[in-house]
């Protein structure tokens, strides 16, 4: 590392726009390229804060005018707490499952839709690398992870810690390890174009916190200065899309945010100035926010839930009952959502996603049976191409 950025990096500076470019990219000129998508993921490393501190102690400060952090409150969630033993075990072996499976299908690259560390992000302090460590770099490793690049999103959980959690992933994690993309602009929104031998595919980041209503309630853990100011100017992030898509010639287009404008359990339809040019440009999208994996297709549009690589929650699918009609598959039953992952196999004639649910077996139950989980519980392709809007 340079001399100039790791004095910037030690005394906390902003490295600025003009800083290299430090990620690598996915291989350009396959005939079909193959990414894995995957979200709500980074649960390893976390620790709730003791029971006395979040039961006893805290509203003792909170009466005598001490501020409490965002990050200490959220690190006080109860259903959160009941979900780290298991979301940590689970986290582990669908790495391992992503592991496998990439490994037989040559996954290129790696896509998140968010929640990259939970409960509260990470920020630029001795917990948060360590977090960023164990719930990220040091988890995906080995031949289907090295070298591989992960285009990354925010969500919720990534911005609890406010700025200094953004500017963590979007402007220092690229430098702490090259496999961590966040553009080069060190924006929580960017565009990048995957490149076939014949074909392009155009995907935007945008971060969807921003356009999230309750988060702007003073009583919400992700009311940080990062979301009171971005939910100002959501009109920034829409006409990037807006002109990012405008821009491109790609065969395909997709958005990459974290909430469901479609869901089975959370219908942010504040997301409605995105699906708009989306819908314009027959675009693709990809979400995580729900711990599982759906299809919805609604409005002409394809959205892909890949919201089961930690903590898998059976009622965020609705426990596998669908809604309505726009609900074209559910992983989950009555019990239990699918740990798992998606495909995405690009080339010229196809964009095929396949939805890989993991066996899941604990203390010798099997608690979501997959018969052979090497092959898809679910695909679909897309075979009409982008438009230009
Ligand atoms: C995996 O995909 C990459 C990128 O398209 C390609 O260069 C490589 O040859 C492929 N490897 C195998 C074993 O198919
Ligand atoms: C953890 O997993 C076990 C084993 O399947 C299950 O019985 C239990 O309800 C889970 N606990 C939580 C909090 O999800
Ligand atoms: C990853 O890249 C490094 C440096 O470019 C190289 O030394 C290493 O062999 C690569 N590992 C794999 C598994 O390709
Ligand atoms: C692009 O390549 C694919 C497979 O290599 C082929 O089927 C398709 O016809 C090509 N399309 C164009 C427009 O070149
Ligand atoms: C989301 O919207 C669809 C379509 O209007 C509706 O059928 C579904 O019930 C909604 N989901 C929720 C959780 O309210």
């Amino acid at each position: 590392m340079p001399f100039l950025s790791r004095v910037a990096l030690t005394l906390g500076l902003s490295l600025g726009a003009a800083a290299a470019p430090n990620s690598i990219i996915a291989p350009k000129g396959a005939e079909t390229l193959t990414v894995g998508i995957l979200g709500d993921y980074g649960w390893t490393g976390w620790q709730p804060l003791p029971l006395d501190f979040c039961n006893n102690a805290l509203l003792k400060l909170e009466a005598d005018g001490v501020q409490v952090s965002r990050q200490l409150q959220n690190d006080c969630d109860p259903g959160d707490r009941q979900a780290i033993s298991n979301a940590t075990i689970e986290e582990t072996r669908t790495a391992h499952y992503i592991e496998k499976v990439c490994l037989k299908k040559n996954c290129s690259a790696f896509i998140s839709v968010g929640d990259n560390f939970y409960d509260s992000g990470v920020d630029f302090t001795s917990e948060g690398i360590q977090r960023f460590y164990e719930g990220w770099a040091d988890m995906y490793v080995g031949e289907a992870f090295d070298n591989k690049t992960w285009y990354q999103a925010l969500g919720n959980h990534d911005i609890v810690a406010g700025q200094a959690g953004v500017d963590f992933q979007t402007r220092l994690a690229p430098l702490i390890d090259d496999r961590w993309y966040f553009g080069h602009e060190h924006l929580p929104y960017y565009t990048y174009d995957l490149t076939g031998s014949n074909w392009t595919a155009t995907f935007v980041v945008v971060d969807s916190d921003c356009f999230i209503d309750n988060y702007q309630k003073e009583t919400s853990v992700y009311n940080t200065d990062y979301v009171i100011a971005c939910h100002k100017d959501t009109q920034k992030q829409v006409d990037f899309l807006r002109e990012s898509f405008a821009k491109s010639d790609a065969t395909w287009k997709i958005l990459q945010i974290h909430h469901g404008y479609i869901s089975s359990s959370s219908n942010y339809t504040e997301l409605d100035p995105l699906m708009e040019i989306v819908r314009e440009n027959n675009g693709v999208v990809v979400n995580g926010h729900d711990h599982c994996m759906a299809h919805y297709q609604y409005e002409n549009t394809d959205f892909v839930l890949t919201g089961g690589a930690g903590y898998a929650e059976a009622g965020d699918c609705n426990y596998g009952v669908p809604l309505g009609p726009f609900a074209k598959w559910l992983g989950a039953d009555a019990n239990q959502a699918a740990n798992g992952f998606v495909t995405l196999d690009i080339n010229y004639n196809t964009l095929t996603f396949e939805y890989y649910a993991r066996d899941m077996r604990l203390k010798g139950a099997d608690y979501y049976p997959v018969k052979d989980d090497m092959k898809p519980s679910y695909s679909f392709a897309v075979t009409k191409h982008a438009t230009k809007a």
